[in-house]
């Protein structure tokens, strides 16, 4: 028992290293969370930073959800455990509400794909391809970020994969819908930031 909590600690605390704050302090020195969408994410370190940083920051957000994932589950010892999808879900916690900053973080899509990807890299890969055209067709990333959330668990239902992982995914998806509820509702007014276009500045 002992060792499931300590990785599951360990993922949150991992997921709370926050690579967009880190690199706009390293940078620019400023707090990212005051420019561009005021989102800590791999689509505001575009925004503010540029590709660059955007393509590190995705990467290595990427990184801690797998990171957790693959900690999960080398205590656990078996694919797709609740361990694992425990430890996925804490990463996505620390990247979401990080502890060494001031709990105010990301939406968590970058350290969600890691997560999945170790555990359901299948779904993964179709839910993300559909993300990516509908990002590229209307420019709205956070669009594309909640269909590829929505979808992983919907792939992995019709699938007849009714575990762990699922539920894990299930919880995720709602998590990502919640944590965008101000993007739906400038998506709905017209309103919200589309990739390559000039800087709305909000928070
Ligand atoms: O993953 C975050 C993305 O979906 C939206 O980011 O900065 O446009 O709110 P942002």
């Amino acid at each position: 028992m002992l060792p499931a909590v300590i990785a599951v600690v360990v993922s949150y605390l991992l997921g709370s290293v926050s690579f967009s704050i880190l690199f706009a302090r390293w940078l620019r020195k400023i707090d990212i969370r005051q420019h561009g969408s005021g989102n800590a994410g791999a689509t505001n370190t575009l925004r503010v930073l540029g590709k660059g940083p955007a393509i590190a920051v995705f990467l290595l957000d990427i990184a801690k959800g797998l990171a957790a994932v693959a900690l999960g589950q080398a205590i656990a010892g078996e694919q797709g455990s609740w361990l694992a999808v425990a430890c996925g879900l804490a990463s996505i916690a620390g990247h979401n509400w990080p502890l060494y900053f001031r709990f105010k973080g990301g939406k968590g899509i970058a350290t969600t794909v890691g997560a999945l990807i170790y555990m359901a890299p299948l779904p993964v890969v179709a839910a993300g391809i559909v993300a990516i055209v509908l990002i590229v067709i209307t420019r709205y990333v956070s669009l594309g970020s909640m269909v590829f959330a929505s979808l992983v668990p919907i792939v992995l239902g019709l699938a007849g994969e009714i575990g762990p992982v699922f539920w894990g995914a299930l919880v995720l998806a709602l998590l990502a819908i919640v944590r965008h509820r101000k993007n739906i509702v400038k998506l709905m007014n017209g309103t919200e930031n589309k990739i390559g276009a000039k800087k709305k500045e909000d928070s």
